[in-house]
């Protein structure tokens, strides 16, 4: 494995793991490249997002991690352009897919071009049966049809269980059944890029793992996936990339493997005494340093 920030026990970073998200390029034309650049988002006098760039190539998983009020939601509601319905606006920055601009569409037009979110904390439409819900979710995508049908047959696939459930009302499902429910209302609409707030929170770890299964078999389909995560462990995981969020801005990125192995990740986000979830984060071996050495 390469040096990256493993080597530096004052947490300063190295290798391709940087400080700074670093320009590069605004994402292939045509293609489902999501690029987001110099962000910056306020609600009122509140700034939650100051000038962050990350980018999700395509059919990549990227992981944003951060704490609590870091702005990772800000973030994908920037995204999804869903921030006004919580009193926030975006104050400048960019956001293509593709080479082209959604900063400026209306939120349906975001999942018409290919980008649709699954919002913190599951909501699902719960008097509404799973099926409505579902249906819900194709509202606003740009196929007819046979796309809807086919985007149905998928999530049927993917979770057999809303196929048995379909006339049931979504309330009743249990909470992992309801993270389900979200993520496959979300893929009703075929979108190229597939926006995830924290699926895993409030969840057994079996359930856990189950998310984390589906979201690798819906990558493996062709959908880019950027997750938002607090657990730090699971989403390093699941991702190639990651960027980390600290009081809107992004203070570290870089191949996964690299961030899971650097003194500042894995003591504020994967934990200094979680040793058994560091060590099933790949990038991570036996021959890493002991923990006893943040003990001074
Ligand atoms: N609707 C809102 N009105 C005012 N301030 C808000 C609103 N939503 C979020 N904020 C503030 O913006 C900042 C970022 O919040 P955000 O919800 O994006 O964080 P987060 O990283 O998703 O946190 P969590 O892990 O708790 O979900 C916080 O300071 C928060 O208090
Ligand atoms: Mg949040």
């Amino acid at each position: 494995m390469g040096g990256g920030t493993r080597g530096s026990p004052g947490g300063s970073p190295g290798g391709s793991a940087s400080r700074s998200p670093g320009g590069t390029s605004g994402g292939s034309p045509g293609g489902a490249d999501l690029v987001v650049r110099d962000l910056s988002v306020g609600y009122g006098p509140v700034r939650a997002l100051r000038q962050v760039s990350l980018e999700v190539p395509e059919a990549a998983v990227v992981t944003v991690l951060g704490g609590n009020g870091a702005g990772k939601s800000t973030l994908l509601r920037a995204i999804s352009r869903t921030l006004s319905f919580q009193g926030g606006a975006t104050t400048g920055g960019t956001v293509t897919l593709g080479g082209r601009r959604i900063d400026g569409l209306a939120p349906d037009r975001v999942v018409a071009a290919g980008v649709s979110q699954v919002p913190e904390g599951r909501r699902v439409f719960a008097r509404m049966t799973v099926a409505d819900n579902l249906r819900a979710g194709a509202l606003g995508a740009s196929g007819g049809r046979v796309e809807r049908a086919a985007a149905l047959r998928r999530v049927h696939e993917l979770f057999p269980v809303l196929a048995e459930r379909a006339q049931q009302r979504a309330g009743l499902l249990s909470g992992g059944e309801q993270q389900m429910l979200a993520v496959a209302r979300a893929l009703m609409a075929a979108p190229k890029v597939l926006l995830l707030d924290e699926p895993s929170l409030g969840l057994a770890p079996l359930m856990a793992a189950r998310i984390a299964d589906t979201v690798r078999e819906i990558n493996a389909q062709g959908t880019s996936v950027l997750l938002v995560e607090q657990n730090a462990a699971l989403a390093l995981r699941l991702a190639t990339r990651a960027y980390v969020l600290e009081v809107g801005e992004v203070t570290l990125s870089g191949p996964s493997a690299e961030l899971a192995a650097s003194d500042e990740v894995r003591r504020r986000y994967l934990g200094v005494v979680d040793e058994d979830a560091a060590a099933d984060v790949p990038g991570l071996t036996p021959s890493m340093p002991r923990l006893t050495r943040w003990e001074s």
